[in-house]
C-alpha cells in the first residue's frame, strides 16, 4: 500500500500519475481492435533486410506509408523519367502481407528532384509539370488507397506557404492538384496533410476554411491529416481536443498522420528517462482517446512515423538524442505501446 502511495506521488510530481507497463502482451496487433487503420511509416530496405522490423509491421499494423519512396525526388529524378521500381516492390510487399498504402506526397516544396527545382517555364508550363507528375504517378501506383495530394502548404500563421508551386501557379495549385489526382483514380481518398495543426490554431483555421471552400465547390478532398510530431509537453490535451473539435465541424476524415513523440524537444542531457517514457505513454494514451471520440465514419487512421528508436529521422535531423517511438531500439516494445494497446481496448 506504501509503495502504491509513493508511485502515485513520485507520478504526480512527474507530471504523469501512473506507471506505464512495458511487458504487456503484443499479440494480437494493434490494429485488431478498431475499425480505423493503425499504419507505420516504412522503408523498403529495412522492411528487406531487419527481420525484427519487419516482424512488428506485419504483427502491430495494417496500413503502410512508404517515408520516403513516393516523393518526387525518387520517383520523377529526371524530367520526364520515372523510376518505379522501389515504389512498386513496396506496393508488392503491401498486397502479399495484406497491408492498406497510404500514399505520401504528391505536392510538397521538399525533396523535389534538382530538375524540377529549377524548372524554368511560364504558369501553363508549371501546371503540366505538376499535372503530368500526379496524373503518372496515381495511375501508375494504383493499388495506393488514399493520397497525401498536399502536404505542408501553410505557414504556422495562416498565410500561404511561398512554395515554388505557389509562386509559379498561385494558391490555386492546391485545388487543381486534388482535380488532377481524382481523375487519375477517382477511388482514391485524397487528404491536405500538415504539421503544427493543434498549436497554431490560426494555421488550422486557415487550412479549415481553403478545404471548406473547396469541398464546397465540389473538389475532391476527402480528409485532412494532423501530423502528429509532437512532444512530451506540447500541445497537450486541450489544444488537442480542441483541434480535432474543428476538424470534426469540416466533416472531412481525419488522420492523425506522422505520429512521433520526442521526449527531448529541446535536446539537452535527459535526466530521468523512465519519466519521460512513461509522460510519453500517457501522451499516447491522451492521444488515442481523443482519436476514438472521433464519429467512427471521420475515423481514417493513426500512422506513427517509423517503427522503432532505430528509424526516427528525429536524431539524425535535429541532431540530439531522442526517442520518440513505440518501440525501441531494440525492437522492444515500450511503454508507449502499451499504453496504445490499452486504449484501443487490448
Ligand atoms: O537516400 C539518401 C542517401 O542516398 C544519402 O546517402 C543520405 C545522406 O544524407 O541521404 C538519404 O536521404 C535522406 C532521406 O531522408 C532518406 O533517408 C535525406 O538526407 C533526409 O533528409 C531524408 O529525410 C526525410 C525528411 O522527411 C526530408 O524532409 C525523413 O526521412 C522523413 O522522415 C521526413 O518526413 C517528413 C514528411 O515527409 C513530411 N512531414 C515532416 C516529416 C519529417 O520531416
Amino acid at each position: 500500500m506504501r509503495g502504491v502511495f509513493l508511485l502515485f506521488v513520485l507520478g504526480t510530481l512527474y507530471g504523469c500519475n501512473k506507471p506505464y507497463d512495458s511487458d504487456c502482451s503484443t499479440n494480437p496487433g494493434l490494429f485488431d481492435a478498431v475499425n480505423f487503420n493503425i499504419g507505420v511509416a516504412v522503408s523498403l530496405t529495412e522492411l528487406e533486410n531487419n527481420t525484427g522490423y519487419a516482424t512488428i509491421v506485419k504483427q502491430q499494423f495494417n496500413q503502410i506509408t512508404p517515408e520516403n519512396a513516393f516523393k518526387p525526388e525518387r520517383l520523377q529524378p529526371q524530367e520526364g523519367t520515372f523510376s518505379f521500381e522501389e515504389a512498386k516492390q513496396l506496393l508488392a510487399w503491401a498486397a502479399n502481407e495484406g497491408k492498406e498504402v497510404h500514399g505520401h506526397c504528391l505536392v510538397w516544396h521538399n525533396q523535389l528532384p534538382a530538375w524540377m527545382q529549377n524548372f524554368e517555364g511560364d504558369r501553363q508550363a508549371w501546371i503540366a509539370l505538376m499535372k503530368n507528375h500526379i496524373s503518372t504517378v496515381v495511375a501508375e501506383l494504383g493499388s495506393v488507397k488514399s493520397w497525401d495530394v498536399v502536404n505542408e502548404a501553410f505557414e504556422d500563421d495562416g498565410s500561404f506557404r511561398e512554395s515554388i508551386w505557389y509562386r509559379h501557379i498561385g494558391p490555386e495549385y492546391i485545388e487543381m492538384a486534388f482535380e488532377f489526382a481524382h481523375e487519375a483514380n477517382s477511388d482514391a481518398l485524397l487528404f491536405y496533410n500538415d504539421y503544427n495543426l493543434a498549436s497554431k490554431p490560426k494555421k488550422l483555421d486557415a487550412v479549415l476554411a481553403h478545404l471548406r471552400q473547396l469541398v464546397n465547390k465540389g473538389v475532391a478532398v476527402h480528409g485532412i491529416g494532423l501530423q502528429l510530431h509532437i512532444n512530451i509537453k506540447s500541445p497537450g490535451k486541450g489544444a488537442l481536443e480542441k483541434a480535432v473539435e474543428g476538424c470534426i465541424g469540416s466533416g472531412l476524415r481525419i488522420h492523425f498522420s506522422e505520429i512521433d513523440i520526442s521526449v527531448n524537444p529541446s535536446g539537452g542531457a535527459l535526466g530521468h528517462l523512465e519519466n519521460k517514457l512513461n509522460k510519453q505513454a500517457q501522451t499516447v494514451e491522451q492521444l488515442t482517446q481523443i482519436y476514438l471520440s472521433i464519429p467512427p465514419a471521420q475515423q481514417f487512421a493513426m500512422s506513427f512515423w517509423g517503427v522503432s528508436d532505430a528509424n526516427s529521422w528525429i536524431p539524425a535531423y535535429y541532431g540530439r538524442e531522442d526517442y520518440p517511438l513505440l518501440f525501441d531500439q531494440n525492437y522492444r516494445a515500450k511503454p508507449a505501446y502499451c499504453a496504445l494497446r490499452s486504449a484501443l481496448g487490448q
